[in-house]
Formats: C-alpha cells, structure tokens, sequence
C-alpha cells in the first residue's frame, strides 16, 4: 500500500433511480473502504435517512445522528471549515466510516430541504485534509444535480448504480449527461440485483450503450434482502460474489482517481 498522503479526499456521489440500492451499495462500499485501511466519511443526504442501518448503526442510534445545520458555508468566506463540521457532526460507526447524517424531514410542513443540500455542497467544496474518501448516498432522482449549483457539484466521481431494467439505465444515461454539464469528472455505473447472466449481459450492454463505463455488477442476494428487513445490513458478511463486485468497484474507483486512495 502507496503512504502518500492525499491533499484532499476524493468526493463520490452514489445517485440513481429510486429502489436500485444506492444506500446498501453505499453502506458496503464505505465499509469495504475502511477495511482497506482509509478513513472515510460516510454523507446521507436522503431526508429519510437510513445510511446508519447500512453502517451497523441501531434505528435508535441512526435518528440520533445530529442533523448538519441548514445553509451553512464551509470554508473560505465562511466561518467553519470541513474538518470542523465533520468533528461536531459526525459519528462513528461499527463498520468504519464516520456518518454525517445531513437532511431530515422530522415534521409535515417543515418546508424544502435547499439548505441541506448546499450544506452538503459547500462542505464537498473544501479540503478534509485525513480523509481518504468522502462518500455521499443521495436521495433518488436528479433534482440534485438540477438544484442551484448542484448538490454534488464538487464531487470527483459519480456511482449511478442500475437494476436490469430500462428505466434505471434511462436514469443513469440522464445522470450522466447533467453530471457532465456540472462539470463532475467522472462518472461509473453499478450494476445491481442481477438474477441471472441475462440480468448482467442486459446492464453490461445497455450501460455501454448509453456510454457509461461498468465498475462492477452486484447480483441479487436474498441475504442482502433479508438483511435489510431485519435491520442487520451493517453486519452483513458479503458473499464471494457481492465481494468480488465491491473489489471491482473499489479498484475502478482507484483506478479513476488521478491522485491514488492508497
Ligand atoms: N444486491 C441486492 N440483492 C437483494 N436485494 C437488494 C440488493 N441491493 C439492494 N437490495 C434491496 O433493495 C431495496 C432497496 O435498496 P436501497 O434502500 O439500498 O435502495 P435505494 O436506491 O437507496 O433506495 P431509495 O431510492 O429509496 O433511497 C432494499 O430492500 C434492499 O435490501
Ligand atoms: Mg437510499
């Protein structure tokens, strides 16, 4: 393993359709990458947060996560910089990754959830300057790369992970395309919850279509299922199979950041 010490860390979005499992994709990713040896920073930016139960963190434990302030500005012409945010805010998790829980919606009527989200923009656009890899699970949809300037503007690397259907490589090629225009470097898809070799052979073929570069496909397991009835997703032990895609993901990962993880 390289002892380089990176400037900055490397800022991921992981986006796509409603359902296709950003969330457990994020959860074994950021535990994956802390098993590798980095620290990582774990963001959940889904007003419905439930990032914590991917990170082993109880129901009770995940809620009691402090929300990030609204509408704050880190670093230059603010008052606070990255490090001081992650230091108030975040929580350590079993499997690794400190968890940064950023909007909530507790209450009806509480009104919309900009200010969060350019929290979490302006938190991407300053240094953390010991953290190998800022990871942010994104609610669904692409009103965050559409909002003014773009919740992930300043991110390096997007995952948009698909199932095997139409719509969500649709989304991913519409992900792409607004992500280019914000000018996000990088983007990698995931395949996920594929069946069969059919499952696979259709994300492999549509994603390439589309142009999008394949990092890795998850299959479908019904132990990351039940896993997440029972609330156990943080301690899911991956299967070869789920491993193997993780590696993959991680090493495209790395292979895409100019500065190096390791
Ligand atoms: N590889 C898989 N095999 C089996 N089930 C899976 C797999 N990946 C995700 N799931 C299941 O799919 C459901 C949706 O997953 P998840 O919550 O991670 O999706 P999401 O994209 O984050 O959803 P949302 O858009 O609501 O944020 C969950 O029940 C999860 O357990
Ligand atoms: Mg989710």
């Amino acid at each position: 393993m390289r002892t380089v010490a990176r400037p900055t860390a490397l800022k991921v979005g992981v986006v796509g359709k409603g359902g296709v499992g950003k969330t457990t994709i994020a959860g074994l990713l950021a535990r994956a990458w802390s098993e590798r040896g980095r620290t990582v920073v774990a963001v959940d930016t889904d007003s419905n947060p439930n990032l914590g139960l991917s990170l082993g963190l109880s129901l009770a434990e995940t809620e009691a996560v402090p929300v990030l302030p609204r509408s704050v500005v880190v670093g230059r012409g603010g008052g606070l910089a990255a490090a001081d945010l992650v230091e108030q805010y975040g929580r350590p998790t079993p499997a690794g990754p400190t968890l940064i829980s950023a909007i909530r919606v507790a209450e009806a009527g509480a009104g919309c959830t900009c200010g969060g989200h350019a929290t979490v923009r302006s938190l991407l656009a300053d240094a953390l300057a010991d953290v190998d890899l800022t990871l942010v699970d994104m609610e669904a949809g692409l009103e965050h790369l559409s909002r003014s300037g773009g919740t992930l503007a300043h991110a390096d690397l997007l995952l948009v992970v698909c199932e095997p259907t139409r719509k969500s490589v649709l989304t991913a090629a519409r992900t792409a395309a607004l992500a280019a225009e914000l000018g996000i470097p990088q983007v990698l898809a995931v395949g996920n919850k594929a069946r069969t070799p059919e499952d696979e052979e259709y994300l492999r073929g549509a994603l390439a279509e589309e142009g999008l570069a394949v990092a890795g496909v998850l299959p479908y397991e019904e132990q990351v299922a039940q896993a997440d009835r029972a609330g156990t997703t943080g301690a899911l032990t991956p299967s070869p199979a789920v491993r193997t895609a993780l590696d993959d993901v991680l090493d495209a990962v790395d292979a895409a950041d100019p500065a190096g993880l390791g």
